[in-house]
């Protein structure tokens, strides 16, 4: 098994703190650096998050650095309304002691590509402002490392393909287009888990497995609880959206993608943030394709990884 190096950059984030416990709990993977991006909350809160996480899972050893406070060009609009006031639910953690590391998001991102190239995969579960600003400050970056996968977009390849945070857009690319923009035009090799499938009911986690880990009663299996508990009894149930990205590299045998060609919309009044896909076969030529979107799960074999890797660990 080739062990696969990354970057967690993250907006903690209920569901980005169980992709923390993923990331973490895979033997797989192993965590280079954790970078914190404004997105969910503001890049101060998700970065006392991603400490306190750190703190939880015994791992200080590993890097976490500061990225962007804001969009490139638009106003910070975080969604605490689904977070919590905190970010992380219900979860109460100790207040965090560790250090942040003195290099920033950016430097740490071309650092890291510089040391690992084509070892190193990001993996981006927030807005894409830190990545799409460590492809401005290295143009080399993209051919640099092996590639990038992100929890974004919503690409209308299946039923559950529209967006969250408006009709055609998904919240992480809504929050900053225009850096999703440079990002999905960098040449970087994308793997993107959507809406498509991180909301679909088959892959989703359900009433009964939120259950089923409230049963676990561990110290872990409780903080999931505690991250989960409002979000699972209002929507009842709980999309696994950044979990999903980092299960894809932990196994991405799990997954069905489809090659596309995908742009963002940064101007429309309704449509800013969509994820725009060509679907006229006679213009998508392959070299053209930037993207591969997840568009089928094994779900037995996802919910398995989750209930073994995040709520058991
Ligand atoms: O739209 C879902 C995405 O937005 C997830 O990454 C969630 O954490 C929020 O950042
Ligand atoms: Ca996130």
């Amino acid at each position: 098994m080739t062990l696969k190096h990354i970057i967690l950059d993250t907006d903690p984030g209920v569901d980005d703190a169980l992709a923390f416990l993923l990331a973490f709990g895979s033997p797989e993977l192993t965590v280079e650096a954790v970078t914190t991006v404004a997105g969910n909350v503001s890049q101060e809160k998700g970065h006392r998050n991603a400490k306190q996480l750190l703190e939880f899972l015994e791992r200080t050893d590993v890097p976490v650095c500061k990225g962007a406070v804001r969009p490139l060009m638009r106003e910070l609009r975080h969604a605490e309304g689904v977070h919590g006031e905190t970010g992380l639910g219900g979860a109460i953690l100790p207040e965090p002691e560790m250090k942040s590391d003195d290099r920033s998001a950016v430097q740490m991102i071309h650092q890291k590509a510089d040391e690992l190239g084509k070892e190193l995969i990001l993996v981006a579960v927030g807005p894409l402002t830190n990545v799409a600003a460590a492809v401005v400050g290295d143009p080399e970056l993209p051919s640099k490392l092996n590639g990038l996968v992100i929890m974004g977009g919503a690409y209308n390849l299946t039923p559950y393909g529209h967006g969250n945070v408006s009709a055609v857009a998904e919240f992480n690319v809504w929050h900053d287009p225009d850096a999703a923009k440079i990002v999905f035009n960098s040449g970087i090799p994308m793997v993107c888990a959507g809406l498509d499938t991180t909301t679909h009911p088959d892959y989703r986690m359900g009433v009964e497995m939120f259950k089923e880990i409230e049963a676990l009663d561990t110290r872990r299996s409780r903080l999931v609880v505690d991250l989960c508990r409002s979000i699972v009894e209002r929507l009842k149930g709980f999309n696994l959206h950044d979990p999903m990205a980092v299960a894809y590299l932990v196994d991405p045998t799990m997954f069905k993608t489809q090659r596309c060609r995908v742009d963002v919309e940064t101007r429309g009044e309704l449509t800013r943030g969509m994820t725009v896909v060509e679907r006229r076969h006679h213009r998508v030529v392959e070299e053209e394709v930037n993207a591969e979107v997840i568009v089928e799960v094994d779900a037995e074999r996802f919910h398995r990884l989750i209930m073994d890797r995040v709520a058991r660990g």
